[in-house]
């Protein structure tokens, strides 16, 4: 058969109002996937504990298709569980916009709300916050719909959980949804006749294989070209047409300088937004995984559901999409994150699937709360590969089936800040994409998978044979001021470059069109003015041209000690601060966890000494700054 059956779980069954039900519905904000896979497995397992309850996994993006909507379908719900991602800086997911917009700029949301019992759990990056309390949490979703929810007269039934995506993010999920029960278990059983509930068992989920004769790959991925309307499922395939190195044979890294040809295929972005794309393992890497799983790589074969009714299988984790129809080699390549830390759940799959005994047991144990230490150490601290993990294992050998739905997660898009503005180069998204390249614990080196697709693409101006991605465009708030006398503060070390390099081109599009330019500084950071100067050229035209009008260059490895742009800004406070003081607008592009947060302690420090404030009108200063949208960053 040549059909893929496109599971489709009980979440799209239309509600069920049957009288004496009780209905709890599972809201998701997701951007890779995770809030979603959490959603559905709380969903699964309470379905297999409650079976006199409906639930139903919603994302928040369908829930209504407008304020009013929303609403009317809120004041319904009387049980809801919100799973919520922040990414980015303090940003809803995609899905979740428009719903974090009614919610949280809307007036009282009235009386309805006192029926609702709720739980909320966020997904996002606890590091970021401790570098500033204030600052995060005004901006973590789940905290800041939790507030409003129990400020409004919700009933909280559980503290809000909180997702450390640098941590093991499962058993942070894992942990809460264990006190989840005993809260469903006094709202669904009505307090007192609580039923045992029924354990979970992770059942090992079927996809079905069918594998084909023929082995012509008819149906590309998921590609809509001409279609206009581009999103993660409906990427567009562009060709590459131009790749350069940007260090020089001096350097010991590595950074690419991509242009990705989007003309004819109606796909458009604005300066200051991101592109994702979808790369392609390297051969090295699908040749192991194939040897690991024993398996030719043009077996042919296509994945399917085995359920009839449609119901998704008792999973940990939700079901990953399906693909077209194609060979053990082209889904390895594009389809598999194999390079990714295995989950628990993938543990569990494996160890299924061991012909050994031993190693079956040390899987599950490494799975279990007992293990939970030596997970932390052996996949986690270690960073060890799902193919190492199954080169540990070599006893486990899953079937195609298991091993696309329950072992290796789908391969996901990555996003790059494009360092291009449509004014300047409107058929092209230009990237610039630092090779990831480093030295695990255990000694393997770490290719970053998307960073070396770049590294090794090959662009149309050299060869007719050249490299394709599925891409698409994700918008932004890093946007320019619409005044462009308005002067801007740009902070940008290494490919944090990238989006002032869209913002530069806009203004050099701008000033040559008879726009008058307010002042703009880059600050900007290398290594070595030898080695990782990226774009140096471009710089110094821009300088020459009146895009920029002060250049800051802190190099770190060139003088007798470390120069970073936040030592640079401190020696211009009193310009900065004066630039502030006129309106500017301050942009920190790069690095989240060091460089954004140190220079984020210096702009308070600027703010302090050169206004004059003491640390809490400093603290409310710098907070409006980012409130009225004059202090934007894009950070990772
Ligand atoms: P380093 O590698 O010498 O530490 C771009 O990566 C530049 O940012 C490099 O010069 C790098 O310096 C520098 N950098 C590293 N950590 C930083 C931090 N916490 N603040 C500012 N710049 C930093």
């Amino acid at each position: 058969s040549q059909n893929i059956v496109v599971p489709k779980g009980k979440d799209d069954v239309e509600e069920l109002d049957d009288e004496g039900t009780k209905k709890v519905t599972i809201f998701y904000g997701t951007q890779t996937g995770t809030a979603e896979g959490f959603a559905k497995a709380l969903a699964e397992e309470a379905r297999a504990r409650y079976q006199q309850a409906k639930f139903k996994v919603v994302d928040l993006d369908d829930y209504g298709a407008d304020d009013e909507e929303y609403e009317e379908k809120m004041k319904k719900e009387s049980i809801a569980l919100f799973f919520l991602a922040t990414y980015g800086d303090g940003e809803p997911t995609d899905n979740a916009a428009r719903f974090y917009k009614w919610f949280t700029e809307g007036n009282e949301k009235g009386e309805w709300l006192k029926n609702l019992h709720y739980g909320v759990f966020g997904l996002g990056n606890r590091q970021y916050e401790h570098f500033n309390k204030v600052f995060r949490h005004t901006r973590q979703i789940a905290l800041v719909v939790d507030k409003i929810l129990d400020e409004q007269g919700g009933h909280r039934i559980i503290e809000v959980g909180l997702g450390d995506d640098d941590q093991c993010i499962e058993d942070d999920f894992n942990g809460w949804r264990e006190l989840v029960w005993p809260e469903l278990d006094k709202l669904l059983f009505d307090g007192d006749d609580a039923v045992a509930a029924t354990p979970y068992t992770a059942a090992i989920l079927e996809y079905h294989v069918v594998f084909h004769d023929d082995q012509v790959e008819v149906i590309e991925n998921g590609t809509v070209n001409g279609h206009g309307v581009y999103d993660a499922q409906h990427p567009c395939r562009v060709n590459v047409a131009v790749k350069r190195e940007l260090h020089t044979p001096l350097s010991d890294r590595s950074c690419t300088h991509l242009e990705f040809d989007i003309s004819g295929t109606g796909l458009s972005y604005e300066t200051g937004d991101h592109i994702g794309v979808y790369s392609e393992n390297l051969l090295e890497t699908v040749e192991e995984a194939e040897k690991l799983l024993n398996l030719p790589p043009q077996t042919y074969f296509s994945i399917h559901l085995d359920n009839e009714d449609g119901r998704s299988p008792i999973t940990q984790t939700s079901l990953p999409p399906p693909f077209p129809p194609c060979s053990l080699r082209t889904a390895l390549t594009r389809y598999a994150d194999l390079l990714g830390a295995p989950k628990k759940s993938a543990l569990i799959a494996l160890a299924t699937y061991s012909s050994d005994a031993t190693e079956s047991e040390r899987l599950k144990y490494l799975a279990s709360p007992a293990g939970k230490e030596e997970y932390a150490q052996y996949i986690v601290a270690s960073q060890r590969s799902l193919l190492e993990v199954m080169a540990d294992f070599p006893s486990s050998k899953p079937p195609l089936g298991v091993f696309f739905a329950a072992v290796a997660p789908r391969l996901q898009p990555r996003f790059y800040s494009i360092s291009s503005s449509p004014k300047f180069a409107p058929t092209r998204i230009h990237v610039t994409c630092a090779l990831v390249h480093d030295k695990t614990p255990t000694g393997r080196i770490h290719r970053g998978v998307c960073s070396t697709w770049m590294k090794n693409a090959v662009a149309s101006e050299e060869s007719r044979d050249c490299t394709t991605a599925p891409v698409f465009v994700r918008t932004s708030n890093f946007r320019l001021p619409k005044n462009a006398q308005v002067p801007i503060i740009m902070i940008g070390p290494g490919t944090g470059l990238a989006p002032f390099r869209g913002f530069l081109q806009e203004r050099l599009v701008l000033k040559e069109s008879g726009a008058e330019l307010g002042p703009a500084v880059f600050f900007f950071g290398c290594r070595n003015s030898k080695m990782d100067y990226i774009y140096e050229d471009e710089l110094q035209t821009f300088v020459k041209d009146g895009a920029i009008s002060e250049l800051i260059v802190a190099f770190s490895r060139e003088g007798p000690s470390k120069e970073y742009v936040q030592h640079k800004m401190a020696e211009g406070a009193a310009d900065l601060w004066k630039l502030i003081s006129e309106g500017a607008y301050v942009y920190v592009c790069g690095d989240a966890k060091g460089m954004a947060r140190d220079v984020h302690r210096t702009l308070h420090t600027i703010v302090q000494e050169q206004g004059s404030l003491d640390s809490s009108k400093t603290e409310s200063f710098v907070k409006n700054l980012q409130m009225t949208g004059r202090y934007l960053r894009d950070v990772w």
